[in-house]
């Protein structure tokens, strides 16, 4: 399978590029920008998978210690480089050239004219490949036939000399020198270069960010070079890497039982269901914990989703009671975070054991290439741990992992291809569709003390916001660079949910005053979590939904929506 790796300076839209290239249909791998590029990290380029690199953009200089150098190797592999804002300003001073600061940073929409690519005063003409790259883009490429589920179609006009269009830049620093081999072929309206390229090694750089939608021919841009400069075949499918599991996992599991946490949410799911598709349903064993802190009907979901898909054994675990008890009398976030990691602990040793599973047995996770950046487990050195995530490690987990017993099937995948799989495994849509849910559940959404009692009354009013939010249409909100129509509220929000707050208000119930309890409604939309943007809902949708809930929930007097973008608030509000 055809591969592009992506060195990660640090650049907040690195993922960005990894993700745009995959729905592309081509994969990626993302590494630290100063990995040593040895045997191993290039295993690709003996067999010609891996096709080319990209340098990712980064928030430092590359005239100061915190810029990150990489391996000199990437120059001498002979691989098509593409280097994006502080990757092309890293090339040019890694091969002569000179980079300075500008007198004022570079930042938002900014015009960019590329020059034409069979101007006569080009020293070398370009050809072919490299010559659709700099035209702006292969007028060859239809993206409609190769992003799923886009109707964007290629505008690029045939016989146009030189091209104009918006990109989104974030700079400091330009060049002021190109380095020997490289010429400018686009320039940007504020008269800095916008695009140079050494033709002759097939290295482009652009000063600006392709992998953002407001950079219009984007996508065309990086399709410009993946295929066209790199030869990539679209080879990344999710049925291809349904296949490859199956494959991976017969040689890895043999005949020894695999035992699945499950959460309840879609990746744990997914995991299951890509179990159960791919080795044989008798020897998978999958564990869930009702906690109690679930949301409403969630374990019965579950439970349905899990037995259509044909679990045979599905181990549920009923232990409120000791959630609620360790949780007692807790009000600090952090207090009532660990009681709960220390008591999924216990009962989940405690469950494997009873289950008496030989000690060859595998256990599998549903970790997701996310994961692994937030633990800070591999991929993307420079991106930051959001919150300690129980199911990423434990003395369980540890153990089987030195052992070299750990299967997490999920791990070279974005949330958004989980999805996908998902629904191409058969899961039913209402779970591959739901938000995330953290694993600590309605016990970080109860602020203050939880309760029994709490627990029933945000349950009920959360179930209301979200069937509210399933059944409405996004109607007034036409986003920039959206080119989905029609879709419910749910589906356009990322994550959306409700918080109890400890506070009782006034209010009246007939004709008397009545203490209820404050709601708040959290509504975001983000890429991946680690930042967010409030969801700006039509003021009608936030009155009738509000409406329904304190006339439902008779416990709750007031709603207010929480209005915080991340940073520098966080989603959770513990
Ligand atoms: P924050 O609140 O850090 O949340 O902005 C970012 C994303 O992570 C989810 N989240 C968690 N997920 N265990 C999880 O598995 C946790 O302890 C946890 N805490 C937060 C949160 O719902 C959001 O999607």
């Amino acid at each position: 399978m055809d591969k592009i790796l992506i060195l990660d300076f640090g650049s907040q839209t690195t993922q960005l590029i990894g993700r745009r290239i995959r729905d592309l249909g081509v994969y990626t791998e993302i590494i630290p920008g100063d990995t040593v590029l040895d045997d191993a990290v290039l295993s690709g380029v003996a067999d010609s998978t891996l096709r080319g690199i990209i340098l990712s953009g980064s928030p430092e200089s590359v005239y100061t210690a915190e810029g990150a150098v990489p391996d000199r190797k990437v120059y001498s592999l002979g691989l098509p480089l593409l280097g994006i804002c502080y990757g092309l300003q890293r090339m040019t001073v890694d091969n002569g050239g000179v980079v300075e600061p500008l007198p004022k940073r570079e930042y938002g929409r900014i015009g960019v004219t590329i020059k034409a690519p069979d101007d006569e005063n080009s020293p070398s003409k370009p050809s072919g490949i490299r010559r659709s790259f700099l035209a702006g883009f292969d007028k060859n490429i239809r993206l409609d036939t190769i992003v799923e589920g886009t109707s964007v179609s290629n505008t690029a006009q045939s016989g146009t000399s030189s091209l104009s269009f918006t990109a989104w830049m974030s700079h400091g620093d330009t060049l002021t020198k190109l380095a020997p081999g490289f010429r400018e072929y686009g320039v940007s309206d504020t008269g800095y270069p916008a695009v140079a390229a050494n033709e002759e090694k097939f290295w482009f750089g652009l000063q600006f960010h392709p992998e953002v939608t407001h950079t219009e021919r984007g996508l065309e841009i990086l399709a410009a070079f993946v295929f066209g400069v790199c030869g990539c075949k679209k080879s990344w499918t999710m049925e291809q890497y349904v296949e490859e599991i199956r494959t991976s996992l017969a040689a890895r599991v043999g005949s020894n039982p695999v035992l699945l946490l499950i959460s309840g949410g879609v990746d744990s799911t997914v995991a299951g269901a890509l179990l159960l598709k791919t080795l044989d349903p008798g020897k998978v064993h999958l564990m869930y914990m009702d906690t109690g802190l679930m949301r409403k009907d969630e374990t019965k979901t579950v439970k349905t989703a899990l037995e259509q898909l044909g679990a045979k054994h599905l181990h549920i675990i009923y232990c409120e009671e000791e959630f609620l008890g360790a949780l007692k009398g807790l009000s600090e976030p952090e207090a009532k975070r660990k009681a709960i990691g220390d008591l999924f602990i216990t009962i989940q040793e405690r469950e494997v054991a009873r289950l008496g599973l030989p000690d060859s047995y595998f256990l599998a996770q549903g970790t997701l290439y996310t994961d692994l950046i937030e633990s800070g487990k591999g991929v993307g050195k420079k991106a930051h741990l959001i919150k300690s995530h129980h199911n990423v490690g434990s003395p369980l987990v540890d153990a089987k992992r030195k052992l070299g017993r750990i299967i997490e099937p999920l791990d070279r995948l974005y949330k958004d291809e989980v999805r996908r799989l998902g629904r191409i495994l058969g899961i039913d849509e209402e779970v591959v569709r739901r938000h995330p849910f953290p694993g600590p559940g309605l016990a970080v959404r109860i602020l203050g003390e939880v309760t029994k009692e709490k627990c029933g009354i945000l349950r009920e009013a959360d179930a209301i916001f979200i069937e509210e939010l399933k059944t409405r249409r996004a109607r007034s909100i036409a986003r920039e660079g959206s080119y989905k129509q029609n879709v419910s509220l749910y589906d356009e929000i990322w994550q959306a949910f409700a918080v109890l707050l400890p506070i009782r208000s006034v209010g009246v119930a007939g004709d008397a005053r009545k203490y209820g309890w404050v709601l708040a409604l959290r509504a975001i939309t983000s890429a991946d979590g680690m930042t967010a943007d409030v969801y700006p809902f039509p003021v009608e949708d936030l009155l009738e939904i509000s409406t329904r809930i304190t006339n439902t929930v008779s416990d709750i007097g007031r709603v207010t929506y929480d209005i915080s973008s991340k940073p520098p608030a966080t989603i959770e509000w513990e």
